[in-house]
């Protein structure tokens, strides 16, 4: 049980959900339970209670803690806090951010459906959809999410069971507006799943806009500091819950318990590192729109940017993450993101430190010669928590001025 009341305000929850001191020993933080099997009482007498445990299909709970695939008790503390930070009534933690997608879209889809996706989709999810979903019969079709009436269009043309929303979007920061595509996806008898890994819970809670799952890859702001590789489901009912459960249990590709306490100490300074974030991404935001160098700037704070009051009406902060078109074409596009000292050239985002790349030949490279290729010329910066004086001079070098 958490120590946290319903009133908390998320820096509490973030700091305490999941995180009751030890009963045996007081420690503050929950311990790392490096274990496979639990000892039984007797035949099947499992230690732990019910909240511990699993359902193994329709109607039996696995009661209490029998094995660590199954349920483990420093990833039920991960999984806690997760669904409190996302205000759902059950999370799950995966290995990776595609296992939770993965896992989930197993669990809602069947041979024969139809899924609607955003048009400039992580490259990860897109290939999930495009070379591993397809194979099992279900089609998906691009739209621009942040447009509800091609969403609305699209629904009735694809009688889409799932309509996936990431927003901001990886890696052209469009934004879509959560609580409309909740209505449209809901009236055309579609769930809506979120991908809140750009925005983090601190920043934006879809659950409560009205979307019935939220993913995350906890890899990025949730664990904030580039050291373990997790994911998450998170959900509003406690039957799909129970389903995704079922099927995480079967599928296997659980956390283990020393990244999910990574992850869970991550989330605890959620909030300052995001707010700096967010500072830090506006100050970059505002350098680069009056660069002579960049022909065009994505990051939704801009007054410019065409989703700009969707993102100020559902978000605290616009984030961290920006994304530009640098004006000198491709290669100087590349050239620059080896040029910088503080932002370091890598894929991944959403740590304490800067880290730049070239999207088309790097996270984006599985989506060239589809709809959903990103420009050549696109430069991702995920900006950290450094100063953010440094991190504007360290661009501005590296760009040439
Ligand atoms: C928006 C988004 N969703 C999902 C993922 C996949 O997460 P993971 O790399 O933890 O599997 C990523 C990874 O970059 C991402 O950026």
């Amino acid at each position: 049980m958490s120590q946290t009341d319903p009133t908390d305000a998320i820096e509490t929850i973030a700091i305490h959900a999941g995180s009751e001191p030890d009963p045996r020993t007081g420690a503050v933080v929950p311990p790392i339970y490096q274990v496979s099997t639990y000892k039984q009482d007797g035949v099947g007498q499992m230690r732990g209670g019910r909240l511990a445990g699993a359902q193994d299909g329709p109607g039996r709970w696995i009661e209490g803690y029998e094995y660590s695939r199954t349920a483990n008790p420093t990833r039920g503390a991960l999984e806690e806090c997760l669904a409190a930070l996302e205000g759902g009534v059950r999370a799950l933690a995966f290995a990776s951010g595609m296992a939770a997608e993965d896992c989930l879209l197993r669990t809602v889809l069947r041979p024969g459906d139809h899924v609607l996706i955003p048009h400039d989709a992580y490259g990860g999810t897109f290939r999930l959809f495009d070379k591993v979903l397809t194979g099992w019969g279900v089609s998906y079709h691009p739209v621009p999410v942040s447009d509800p009436a091609a969403v609305r269009a699209a629904l009735a043309e694809h009688h889409a069971k799932l309509v996936w929303v990431e927003t901001p979007t990886n890696p052209l920061l469009s934004v879509a507006d959560i609580a409309l595509l909740a209505e449209i996806a809901h009236s055309g008898g579609a769930l809506l799943a979120v991908d809140n890994t750009f925005a983090s819970p601190y920043l934006q809670q879809p659950l409560a806009l009205g979307a019935d799952v939220v993913v995350h890859s906890t890899t990025k702001y949730l664990g904030g500091h580039s050291d373990v590789v997790g994911g998450a489901v998170v959900v509003a009912d406690a039957e799909l819950g129970a389903r995704l459960a079922f099927n995480q249990n079967t599928t296997g590709a659980v956390a283990g318990p020393f990244d999910s306490w990574l992850t869970l100490r991550g989330i605890k300074t959620l909030a300052v590192r995001m707010d700096r974030h967010c500072d830090n991404g506006a100050q970059v935001a505002a350098m680069l729109a009056s660069h002579p160098r960049v022909a065009q700037v994505y990051y939704p704070g801009l007054p410019s940017h065409p989703n700009h009051e969707v993102a100020a009406k559902q978000m605290r902060g616009f984030g961290g993450m920006v994304s530009f078109r640098h004006a000198g074409g491709e290669q100087a596009a590349v050239e620059m993101c080896g040029r910088t000292r503080l932002f370091t050239l890598g894929e991944s985002l959403g740590g304490v430190e800067s880290l730049i790349e070239h999207p088309g030949r790097m996270t984006h490279a599985s989506a060239a010669g589809s709809p959903l290729e990103v420009p050549s010329d696109l430069v991702r910066l995920s900006v950290g928590i450094e100063n953010g004086d440094d991190l504007v001079e360290d661009l501005r070098r590296a760009l040439g001025s």
